[in-house]
């Protein structure tokens, strides 16, 4: 089975600056693969490579068995949060539906299958109640469930998501988790979680990209996410701490201190 992402020997650098190299792997329809690392590792130029909006410098890549395309309608993206301006003329539901039928603009063959499609989704990430307000008078959470329900909209073979939980509450943080999940598990897609917290997403992941100081690991969970792994990896003395299913990463260095606990979520530094 073609995989539905391939890198072979892949390398990013910016200036003098290795970001990775070196990288080989494949994600298969139906694998939840996510993406940790600290600040500046590179987790968003990967999603920028499988886009095509940023070349490697080193190695191959392709996406479904051909070489990457800018705005392919396979993959489906959730870009790391920014906020709406607040004079943008769109209204929550446009956004959507420029999901499900943005491809065909000004043909809109079946307006009533579209509106249908448009309503479903902004049902499942909860966002029905204001589907006819401006975007800009959203909030950041509000807004990024919008992001979510555009990028399902087209069923993409490869769904790319950079940080989707951040900014959305508890309850709403499990509601994407799982509808991104069901888009994977279920319907097959292969998806690519940029992540600062595992947690969240431990029992879907199927196995893990870690990025820190120029080098990385891929594995399952259970062999990632480790004491001896992540200490190399920062080359530091790293604690990994297993407890009720949820993984614990003590003693980052103070530089890339990130988090995987809820706990410490709070303090966490801004993006
Ligand atoms: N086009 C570019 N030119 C030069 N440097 C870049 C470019 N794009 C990214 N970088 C640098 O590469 C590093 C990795 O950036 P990237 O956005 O991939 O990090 P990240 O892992 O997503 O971090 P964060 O957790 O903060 O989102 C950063 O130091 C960034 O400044
Ligand atoms: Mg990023």
């Amino acid at each position: 089975m073609t995989p539905v992402v391939s890198l072979r020997g892949a390398g990013l650098q910016f200036g003098q600056r290795a970001l990775w190299k070196d990288l080989d792997v494949d994600i298969q329809a139906g694998e939840f693969f996510a993406v940790l690392g600290p600040n500046g590792s590179g987790k968003t130029s990967f999603l920028k490579v499988l886009l095509g909006l940023q070349r490697l410098h080193s190695g191959t890549v392709t996406v479904g068995g051909q070489p990457v395309e800018r705005g392919s309608r396979k993959i489906g993206y959730i870009p790391q949060q920014k906020s709406f301006s607040s004079d943008i003329p769109l209204r929550a539901r446009d956004l959507v539906a420029l999901g499900v039928d943005g491809h065909r603009w000004g043909l809109r063959i079946n307006a009533k299958a579209v509106n249908d499609r448009v309503d479903a989704l902004l049902e499942l990430v909860g966002a029905s109640d204001y589907a006819r307000v401006p975007l800009g008078q959203l909030s950041g959470g509000e807004q990024q469930r919008l992001r979510v329900a555009q990028a399902l909209a087209a069923e993409p073979e490869l769904l790319l998501c950079d940080e989707p939980l951040l900014s959305l509450d508890l309850r709403h943080q499990q509601a994407v988790s799982s509808l991104i999940n069901q888009q994977c598990h279920e319907r097959n897609s292969a998806v690519v979680f940029v992540t600062h917290e595992i947690n969240p997403v431990i029992d879907y992941v199927d196995r893990v990209l870690y990025l820190a100081g120029g080098r990385f690991r891929v594995g399952t969970p259970q062999e990632v996410m480790t004491t001896e792994v992540l200490s190399e990896l920062y080359n530091s003395n790293v604690e990994v701490i297993r407890a009720n299913g949820r993984i614990v990463v003590v003693g980052l260095p103070d530089a890339t201190t990130h988090y995987h606990d809820d706990a410490y979520a709070g303090v966490e530094e801004g993006h």
